[in-house]
């Protein structure tokens, strides 16, 4: 089995993470608990801004806060040199209160209100990328109103689908995302963004999907849009000093999961953008990624209690644990396949049986329709790999759970960055009408 970052097997047959025995983790802050491997997290940083920053003069790497993000994730990624990409009013202010600087900042959204548009101008964001014509008359009016400029990048639907989950494909063209390049409003939007008052445009982004694992996508989505960049220079006399080709790495789920290395993704994408540039004799523009699932997803697992263990003769094992579709909805909603092991055994060879994993919740929430473990009984520890992107992220109050704990480990050391969300938490937002009383 291959493990992540920092994971190993210590004397007791533990899995470790970050030095840390995961059943003491286990035992000292609950479970469901999320672990992050903080080295692994550093790790990912450095080789995108090494790989990025070999082939290419000028490169920023965004994380992208949606996979994961509280204020020591923030600040975590500020130490790095990352800028940040944030895709809400919670997401920006989560990174402000983590002192992150705004103009590293960037703020997304296909429907941002007038309200977040004057926060980002407010707060100072770096860059708003606009999503539509509608945005970019409110923004250009907003900003004029208050005595501000936006300087932003246009959003474009490239027109390439990357072989990913159908749900999480952005860049085709039939999308809510961005400004279409074939049906022209991507040319509509520069030609606007150039004409209106406040604004300053600095040049394009596009995101063709997420969980992808061959660079063809990633090529093809970089010529296109070096084409676009040269045909707005030479209809507009504009030429866009930036490039963003959004996120959409993949990591290693399933065994058989290959993803490009970090370092094949910089060599084939700044191949692609300096032969792009050459052919249209375009000046190679700063290059942006905002990589998220790839920086945090394999430095995340989640540890479970196994509680129930029902075996139906002739029909399969079912074991449940005390977490599920509130902390990880990805398999419910993609299929989405995890490894697994049983963190307490984990030397112990597996049994030739499949069993199946499920959560606690009143739905049949399957975390993982079949593995192979050591034979599980209550009390052992499931450790489930590749949680850190999207799992914390998308996780939910469903059935009343309360959102598991989550910790940072590096060198034997953990420490919580997200406390566990308690009973009365879950009742805090109720309200009682006087007549009810
Ligand atoms: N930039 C933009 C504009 C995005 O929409 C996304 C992801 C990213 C960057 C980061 O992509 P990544 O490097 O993480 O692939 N909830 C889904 C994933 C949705 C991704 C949405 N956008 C999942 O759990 O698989």
């Amino acid at each position: 089995m291959t493990l992540f970052g920092t994971q190993g097997i210590n004397a007791a047959g533990h899995l470790t993470i970050g030095g840390c025995d995961t059943v003491e983790l286990a035992e000292r802050f609950g479970t469901p608990l999320y672990v992050v491997d903080e080295w692994l997290v550093r790790d990912n940083c450095r080789r995108y801004l090494g790989a990025f920053r070999a082939v290419l003069p000028e490169v920023e790497i965004a994380y992208a806060g949606k996979a994961l993000l509280t204020t020591a994730i923030a600040r975590l990624m500020d130490q790095e040199g990352m800028a940040l990409d944030t895709a809400s009013a919670g997401e920006l202010y989560t990174a402000l209160q983590a002192g992150f600087p705004p103009e590293r900042i960037k703020l997304h959204g296909n429907f941002k209100k007038p309200d977040l548009l004057r926060m980002a101008l407010e707060t100072g964001v770096g860059r708003i990328v606009v999503d539509s014509l509608e945005e970019l008359h409110d923004l250009s009016q907003i900003a004029a109103e208050m005595g501000r400029t936006a300087d932003i990048l246009i959003r474009v639907a490239p027109g390439i689908k990357a072989h990913t989950h159908h749900a999480i494909q952005t860049g085709q063209e039939d999308t809510k995302f961005g400004l279409g390049l074939r049906c022209g409003s991507a040319r509509e939007g520069t030609r606007l963004a150039l004409e209106l008052p406040n604004l300053t445009l600095h040049g394009f982004h596009a995101h063709i999907g997420s969980q992808i694992l061959d660079t063809d996508a990633f090529k093809h989505a970089t010529a296109a849009m070096v084409d676009f960049l040269a045909d707005m220079r030479d209809e507009f006399g504009f030429a866009a000093r930036q490039l963003d080709l959004g996120g959409g790495l993949g990591i290693r789920y399933q065994e058989d999961d290959i993803p490009p290395t970090i370092e094949e993704l910089a060599q084939a994408v700044g191949t692609a953008l300096k032969d792009a540039c050459a052919a249209r004799d375009f000046p190679v523009p700063e290059l942006i990624l905002e990589p998220g699932r790839s920086i945090v997803g394999e430095a995340g697992t989640t540890l479970y209690t196994v509680g129930v263990v029902k075996h139906i003769p002739g029909v399969r094992t079912y074991v449940s644990v005390d977490g599920g579709l509130s902390d990880n909805p990805r398999p419910v909603m993609y299929d989405a396949v995890y490894r697994a092991l049983l963190a307490n055994r984990a030397n112990e060879a597996p049994t030739h049986e499949l069993v199946r994993i499920s959560g606690a919740h009143c739905e049949t929430d399957t975390l993982i329709p079949e593995i192979a473990l050591p034979e599980p009984a209550p009390g052992d520890i499931l450790a489930v790999l590749g949680t850190g992107a999207y799992n914390h992220a998308m996780a939910s109050n469903y059935n009343r759970f309360s959102r598991p704990a989550m910790v940072l480990v590096a060198d034997g050391q953990a420490d919580l960055i997200y406390a566990r969300e308690s009973l009365a938490d879950l009742v805090r937002q109720d309200l009682m009408p006087e007549r009810l009383a």
